[in-house]
Order: structure tokens, then C-alpha cells, then sequence
């Protein structure tokens, strides 16, 4: 039986591939979700990358109701502004693992703050696309679907 596990991206990781390639990689998004694809065939992935918090929040209520086992999100800059993609992953009874591909704590100052992370079972921050792959496989090892309770 397959797993269900989504897939969240904030803003301007659209971009990936193009921006800042020396802090975040050359891989695209759609790389690195083909990446995850192929390593984890016993995973059914939901994609969804969106620029604004509301979208995101969205998707992770539908996947709490749609009893996905767990997430993995890349707030973007979110991470250490939103109050609200917090307080959305503590409602939810899934795991969520937040994932940076650039190491945040080796970064600006206002990047020190991780707003969303508190909410989340872990962070895996600097390892690049890499990151992506550990956080799935600590869902797929986790096993099964609320595994918390809502906060
Ligand atoms: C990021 C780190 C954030 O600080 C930044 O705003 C991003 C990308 C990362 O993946 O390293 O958009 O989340």
C-alpha cells in the first residue's frame, strides 16, 4: 500500500534553478520532486508549491482531512514571518518536517528566527535538495497517519 505524503513549497521556490544558485543549487523544483519520485516509489506524493500562506495553509488542512501520513514543508520565507502557517501545522494531526535547502543559522540575522519550525516534529537545514529525501524517509520510517494530536 502506498504512503500519502505532500509536498509543500512557499514563495520564490518556484524559482529554484534560477535563483541564487550559489545558496540554493541548480536543481528546479520540478527536479527535485522528480528526485523524491523515482527514491520513493512506495510514497504517493502530492505536490504543491504556492506564494502566499493562505494556499498552503489550504493544503494542509486538505491534507489532515485526507488523512495524508505526514508533510514536508519549505516555508520559504514564511519560515520566519508566519505566525499563521504555524499555528496551521499545529492544528493538524500530521507530522510535518520543515526543510531549508540553505543553512538558515549561517545566514542573516533575520533569518535566526524560525517562526514555523517550533510547530514541526524537525528541521533539516543546509543539505541542499538532499534535505528533502532525509525528511521523507523520516515520514516513511515514522509510518502511519496521526501520529500527533492537534495543538
Ligand atoms: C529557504 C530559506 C529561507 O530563508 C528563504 O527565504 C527561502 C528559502 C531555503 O530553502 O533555504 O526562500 O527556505
Amino acid at each position: 500500500m502506498s504512503l500519502p505524503l505532500t509536498v509543500l513549497n512557499g514563495p520564490n521556490l518556484n524559482l529554484l534553478g534560477e535563483r541564487a544558485p550559489g545558496t540554493y543549487g541548480d536543481a528546479t523544483l520540478a527536479e527535485i520532486e522528480e528526485t523524491l519520485r523515482a527514491a520513493f516509489p512506495e510514497v504517493d506524493f502530492a505536490f504543491f508549491q504556492a506564494s502566499g500562506a493562505g494556499a498552503l495553509i489550504d493544503r494542509l488542512h486538505a491534507a489532515h482531512a485526507g488523512k495524508a501520513a505526514g508533510a514536508v514543508l519549505n516555508p520559504g520565507g514564511l519560515a520566519h514571518t508566519s505566525v499563521a502557517l504555524r499555528d496551521a501545522v499545529a492544528a493538524v494531526a500530521l507530522p510535518v518536517v520543515e526543510v531549508h535547502l540553505s543553512n538558515v543559522h549561517a545566514r542573516e540575522d533575520f533569518r535566526q528566527r524560525l517562526v514555523v519550525a517550533g510547530a514541526c516534529e524537525g528541521v533539516v537545514a543546509g543539505l541542499g535538495p538532499r534535505g528533502y529525501s532525509l525528511a521523507v524517509r523520516f515520514l516513511v520510517e515514522s509510518g502511519s497517519p496521526g501520529a500527533r494530536e492537534p495543538g
